[in-house]
């Protein structure tokens, strides 16, 4: 194939750029990164591949779309830079198809106008953008109410696409109700481990042993655990994913 006829099958198809960094995706994946619903909320197991999809999603709009401001919002600096790395990395074994003017740790600025930003999720640090035209959030069950507040606003005026992807958290906090009851204003995608093809039913046997069924359950079933059921407070859990409480070292 032609440099111009492999760019235009990327160009119009993003489930192509995935091949072309050699990934073939799942029926599901090729349907989130073609999906143009304005909310989409991801319910998939651990592993099953939404932070890629996501990343590749993301670099189809910044490369195909100029101007596009594209946010990528994690609950911790940590999960920003991995999922950051995700989105270089797409880029890189692309060929870079549109050159950068502005690389680091956390952000993509192309020629073309567009950017990429990877942001910690907190309610300061995200107020400082607007006009977004994606808007990902990842492990979303773990972002805060108020940083999801203060960032819908910045799709307003330019109408842009808001995807959350988790694995469920209890039954609590935004996405749930979003999943839960949300409407129909959501694309809902949900992918427990039985249906990815990369997870052996033995992995799965080994982590129920070690997990037990509350984690088990939401981190490859997609269910939602009963709060009031969770072996810890729920202040406990969240405890374990904040990187400014201190660990013991033994
Ligand atoms: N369609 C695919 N074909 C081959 N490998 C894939 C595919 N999708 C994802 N992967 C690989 O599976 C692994 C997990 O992907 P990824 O990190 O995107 O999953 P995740 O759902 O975000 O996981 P986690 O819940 O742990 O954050 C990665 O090594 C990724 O490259
Ligand atoms: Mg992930």
């Amino acid at each position: 194939m032609s440099r111009l006829a492999v760019d235009m099958r990327r160009a119009l198809d993003p489930a192509a750029l995935a091949e072309d960094v050699g990934m073939l995706p799942d029926p599901w994946q090729a349907e989130v990164m073609r999906t143009a619903a304005l909310r989409v909320l991801l319910n998939c197991c651990r592993q099953s591949g939404k932070s890629t999809t996501c990343a590749l999603k993301a670099v189809h709009v910044a490369v195909y779309e100029p101007e596009s401001v594209i946010l990528l919002l994690s609950p911790s600096q940590r999960q920003s830079q991995e999922l950051f790395r995700k989105v270089l990395a797409v880029y890189k074994s692309l060929g870079r198809p549109v050159p950068s003017e502005g690389e680091n740790a956390l952000s993509l600025t192309l020629e073309n106008g567009s950017r990429v930003v990877s942001l910690p999720g907190t309610e300061s640090t995200v107020r400082a953008y607007s006009a977004v035209r994606l808007l990902i959030v990842d492990e979303a069950a773990r972002v805060p109410d108020d940083v999801i507040a203060a960032v819908r606003p910045m799709l307003a005026v330019s109408g842009g696409q808001l995807i959350a992807l988790s694995t469920p958290f209890g039954r609590r906090g935004w996405w749930y109700e979003a999943w839960e009851h949300g409407g129909k204003s959501w694309q809902r995608v949900r992918i427990p481990a039985t249906d990815c093809p990369r997870i052996s039913p033995d992995f799965l046997d080994e982590e129920r042993a070690a997990l037990g069924p509350w984690f088990f359950d939401q981190e490859y079933g997609c269910e939602f655990g009963d709060t009031e059921a969770a072996a810890f407070a729920s202040e406990d859990i969240a405890a374990m994913f904040r990187e400014d409480v201190k660990t013991w070292t033994v």
